[in-house]
């Protein structure tokens, strides 16, 4: 039994919150979308291109709401599965090798997967599981660019000892190493170098001419040439502190064929300086002003637009560097590692590392600086604004994956699993960006991830050769294209099914200027219409009694103020109509509730309206307010300082509760109320009033009035009255006058007391002096002799 009433208040509960969903239909948002493709582009919207989508009578219902809702009960036609458009995201893999070393001529395989097609619906994020792993083996391409001014003398005497270490250690990690090497010092014009004649021979003394960038032997496994080459390479001059490092960068990562860099190789480029670097804009000193544009310009060796462009700048070293997938160690002393660790930040996929004076250290600065890279995995790509791309991985904690997408501290062979998150954000306006081509990378390794990304910012049968795309359709009278359900008209005619023909009178530019109740909104018809011909045809509701109205379909006659759960307090009472109660005559106010009558506010004995004292609203009086205070009681017939129908009522309460009184025995038949008698009387509300009176016996007694439905009085008694007590006026009498001789007595005693008490102090002080008293016996001390001395005191003693 308690179950089943259980069920009955989940239904109802449900059932109550279905109503409200209902009713706001207008905060839906695909309602309003009017094409297929608007309609997909919003979440949670399906559009429906079924043929004929109206109500029966002919009213057009909006195609694109949420999927549910064309299956479920709620629309008056249902929308067949087949003609629902709601695409999801689809996936596709297209090309997934397995994560392996380089084997007999087969490449490595660092990344999987390699490549796959993905649909995506805006909004809607895809999680791609990828994986990357550091293959065995995996070859190495090293270049070694050198500032070959003469302060470097003495490091390129050590490079030139190390070489066979350098290529020693990094054989022992790769068994495909090569080895390549590079000059450079700065552009031969002013200011930079002197351009004095014999200063341009030998800038120094046993100095070799200056040079921009010079490639002095390209990657190749003969690292015994390496040596020889570091060693026969010259020294040269220039005159300025920084160098011209960065045309020598740009040429080293640009010139692919020149320095000979392998496609599938870790490529190093080490730059080995201990000065500063000119960037873009230094070249206008020497009045070189044409920008970098960032190709090879490489003849013999020799940079050959050293003179004619610009050095390059910071973010176009990065762009190259990037594209080119190269792994930038800047090998500089410690003066200048602060302004390379800063500059390595700038660069994708570069470091800083701190050179000896003498370039001793190099060959661990270089294994140092390959182990940190190759330890080291940054996911890169290279999606538009359009779409966002968010990483997430454990690395190799094996935890919950947090958002990152760098993992460090990687060892050959070591899996690394990431989630890709990509999510269309939006739609690029052109069309031909929905199709997207993506790569994502390991920084600084020349493979990838290619994503063929769909944005599904259209629906098919908005584009031509597929279902649901019909040109000069018949459904659109044969004047427009049927697309997705929906007619697209040509330039002379407009309407949902094309009906409606362009005549003057109908501003052509803008058919739904009708359709807006003002030109300070774009919502058509209230969004609870559609519209035709530039006229609201307003939608149908589920419920056929519930009918949308109005030019614009602003009126409707369901949402009216309303009483009791009865629209209008129920048909009786009014009817809604454009949001506003109409009441039936007899009725009024806004809800309908109030009788349209004054009968109710004239007193019972006639007269006027509220006494004259007040107004009829709603049937009640509403009494008016003056200096004295606000007019009272049913009919306002009460005046703040009148006394009432106290007195009024007095004698035939008196008379018919406590039979007492100025009215006697069957004289109380002439009173126009009967009272009641109650335990407590007590004012219930404003129009009551209390009254209270002592009788002939000094009793109070209460009682309260007010008025009855019809205005007859009603009064209610208390049924006892309160007597003051009986009082013992001889008893009084006795014990005041016992009282005040009890106190005489008390003050006598008193007095007797203190005298008692004077008397034998002074006896007692008397027999005290008698014993002290120290007289010769035979000497009565009564006794005084018969003659006594005066002395004159106004007597000089002369
Ligand atoms: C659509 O309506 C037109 C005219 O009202 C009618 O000729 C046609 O058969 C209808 N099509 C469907 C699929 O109901
Ligand atoms: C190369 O590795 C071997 C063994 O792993 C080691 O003995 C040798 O010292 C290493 N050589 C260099 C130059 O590090
Ligand atoms: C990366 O490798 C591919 C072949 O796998 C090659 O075609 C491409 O040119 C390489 N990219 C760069 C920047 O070297
Ligand atoms: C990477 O994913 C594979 C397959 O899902 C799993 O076997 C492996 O343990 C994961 N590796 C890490 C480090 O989470
Ligand atoms: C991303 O890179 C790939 C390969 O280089 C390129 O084909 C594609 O057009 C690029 N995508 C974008 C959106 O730039
Ligand atoms: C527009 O033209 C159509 C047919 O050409 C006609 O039936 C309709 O009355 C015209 N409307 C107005 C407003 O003139
Ligand atoms: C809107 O309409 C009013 C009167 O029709 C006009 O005065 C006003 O300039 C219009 N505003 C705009 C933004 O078109
Ligand atoms: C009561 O009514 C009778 C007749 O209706 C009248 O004679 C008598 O005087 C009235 N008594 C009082 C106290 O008004």
């Amino acid at each position: 039994m308690k179950l089943l009433l259980l069920f009955v208040c989940l239904c109802s509960l449900v059932y109550c919150q279905r109503q409200p969903a209902d009713l706001l239909a207008s905060s839906n948002p695909c309602i309003s979308k009017q094409s297929c493709g608007e309609c997909i582009r919003t979440p949670t919207c399906a559009w429906c291109s079924q043929p004929n989508f109206t109500t029966p009578d002919g009213s057009a219902i909006p195609r694109c709401n949420q999927e549910s809702r064309y299956l479920g009960y709620q629309l008056p036609v249902r929308c067949e599965l087949p003609y629902i458009v709601n695409p999801g995201s689809e996936y596709f893999v297209r090309q997934d090798m397995m994560l392996t070393r380089a084997i007999e001529g087969k490449e490595a395989v660092q990344i999987r997967p390699q490549r796959i097609s993905l649909k995506l619906r805006l909004y809607e994020a895809y999680d791609l599981f990828l994986q990357y792993a550091q293959a065995e083996d995996y070859p190495v391409d090293l270049y070694y660019l050198m500032d070959l001014s003469k302060s470097m003398e003495d490091d390129k005497d050590k490079l030139s000892e190390l070489g066979l270490l350098l290529a020693e250690r990094m054989q022992n990690i790769t068994s495909n190493f090569r080895l390549g090497f590079g000059s450079f010092v700065d552009k031969v014009v002013m200011p930079y170098v002197s351009t004095v004649p014999a200063n341009l021979r030998e800038p120094c003394p046993g100095c070799a001419a200056p040079y921009g960038y010079h490639n002095v032997m390209p990657l190749s496994l003969d690292t015994y040439r390496f040596a020889n080459q570091v060693k026969r390479a010259a020294v040269s001059g220039n005159l300025d502190a920084p160098e011209g490092g960065f045309d020598a960068i740009m040429q080293a990562v640009v010139c692919k064929e020149q320095i000979a860099w392998r496609d599938r190789a870790r490529r190093l480029l080490v730059f080995s300086t201990d000065a500063g670097f000119h960037y873009a804009g230094d070249g206008k000193l020497g009045g070189i002003v044409k920008p970098n544009d960032g190709k090879c310009h490489l003849e013999n060796g020799q940079y050959t637009h050293s003179t004619i462009q610009d050095y390059p700048s910071v973010s176009q070293i990065n762009q190259k560097v990037k594209e080119n997938s190269i792994n930038l160690i800047f090998a500089v002393t410690a003066d200048q590692l602060p302004v390379y660790e800063q500059l390595s930040n700038q660069v994708e996929g570069a470091f800083a590392g701190k050179l000896d004076q003498d370039s001793s250290n190099v060959v661990e600065l270089v294994k140092e600086q390959y182990d940190k890279i190759s330890s080291f995995v940054e996911l890169k790509d290279n999606a538009t604004s359009h779409v966002r791309v968010t990483y997430f991985s454990s690395c190799l904690s094996g935890g919950a994956p947090v958002q990152t997408n760098k993992c460090d501290g990687l060892k050959v062979g070591t899996v690394v699993n990431f989630t890709a998150k990509i999510e269309a954000v939006s739609c690029p306006t052109d069309p031909r960006e929905w199709n997207q081509l993506l790569q994502i990378y390991p920084v600084g390794i020349n493979e990838s991830l290619i994503l063929d990304l769909e944005l599904l910012c259209s629906c098919d049968c908005e584009k031509p050769g597929n279902n649901g795309y019909k040109e000069e359709a018949e459904e659109c009278n044969g004047v427009g294209t049927l697309k997705c359900g929906v007619c697209d008209c040509d330039d002379t005619h407009f309407g949902r099914v094309c009906e409606c023909d362009n005549n003057d009178s109908i501003n052509v530019v803008d058919s739904e200027a009708g359709c807006r109740p003002d030109n300070t909104t774009d919502i058509l018809c209230n969004d609870r219409g559609a519209c035709v011909c530039g006229e609201c045809q307003c939608y149908a509701r589920p419920n056929p009694l519930e009918v949308v109205s109005g030019p614009y379909c602003e009126c409707d006659n369901f949402l009216c103020e309303n009483n009791n759960g009865l629209l209008c307090s129920g048909p009786d009472h009014g009817t809604c109509v454009c949001g506003e109660c109409q009441c039936l005559p007899g009725w009024t106010g806004s809800d309908c509730s109030c009788r349209d009558t004054i009968d109710t506010c004239i007193p019972p004995g006639g007269g006027e309206v509220c006494s004259g004292k007040g107004e009829c609203i709603c049937g009640t009086c509403e009494c008016v307010e003056n200096e004295q205070g606000r007019y009272s009681g049913k009919y306002c017939e009460e005046c703040p300082t009148c006394p009432g129908k106290c007195l009024e009522y007095k004698a035939c309460v008196q008379c018919q509760v406590f039979n007492s009184g100025e009215l006697k025995g069957d004289d109380c038949r002439n009173c126009t109320f009967v009272p009641i008698s109650v335990d407590v009387a007590q004012p219930e509300n404003d129009d009551e009033k209390l009254c209270s009176f002592y009788d002939d016996d000094n009793c109070r007694f209460t009682f309260v009035y007010g008025y009855g439905e019809n205005g007859e009085p009603v009064v209610r008694v208390q049924k006892t009255k309160e007597c003051p007590p009986i009082l013992d006026i001889l008893g009084i009498v006795l014990g005041v006058v016992g009282a005040i001789v009890a106190v005489g007595f008390a003050l006598l005693l008193i007095w007797k007391f203190l005298t008692v008490l004077h008397d034998r102090r002074e006896f007692a002080r008397f027999e005290k002096e008698r014993q002290m008293a120290k007289w010769d016996t035979g000497e009565n001390p009564i006794y005084k002799q018969a003659t006594s001395t005066f002395k004159n005191p106004t007597y000089g003693g002369k």
